[in-house]
């Protein structure tokens, strides 16, 4: 009896670890692929796009160094999970005339959660 509950245990973890490996990786994936073409996630590094390092928290158009259209500079916006979510949903729906092109927006909700929540994080 033990031995087959020990097969059990056996069996089945790696199984889990792979499910929570999978979770770790889906948002770096996601910003690898929707993102990473124009944006780093490093302070002070801006590339076609501005830098996202601590992008939740922040005040639009506010990474220095980085030539913002008017749309995003005058626009107000701090960024936060909702407004983060709305401008990735439709860049032009939410700040029209944005310069965040070509990029047409992520329609898939999960996807969207996935790529704000790893930008929660930033790298040293
Ligand atoms: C084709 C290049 C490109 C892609 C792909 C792209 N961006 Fe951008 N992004 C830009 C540019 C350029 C701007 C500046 C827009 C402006 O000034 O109007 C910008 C601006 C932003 C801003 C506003 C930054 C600030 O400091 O106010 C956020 C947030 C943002 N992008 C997030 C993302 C995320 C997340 C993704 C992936 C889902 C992404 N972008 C994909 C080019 C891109």
């Amino acid at each position: 009896m033990r031995s087959l509950a020990a097969g059990f245990v056996f069996a089945f973890s790696p199984a889990f670890a792979g499910v929570v490996l999978a979770a770790d990786k889906a948002g770096p994936e996601a910003f690898n692929n929707h993102c990473r073409t124009c944006h780093s996630r490093k302070e002070g590094d801006n590339r076609l796009g501005p830098t996202l390092h601590g992008i939740v928290g922040r005040k639009a158009g506010s990474a220095s160094g980085f030539s913002y259209s008017e749309a995003v500079k005058s626009s107000g916006v701090t960024w936060d999970e909702a407004s983060l979510d709305k401008f990735l949903t439709n860049p032009n729906g939410f700040l029209p005339n944005n310069n965040m092109k070509p990029f047409s927006g992520i329609a898939d909700a999960e996807t969207r959660t996935q790529i704000i929540d790893f930008l929660k994080t930033n790298p040293d």
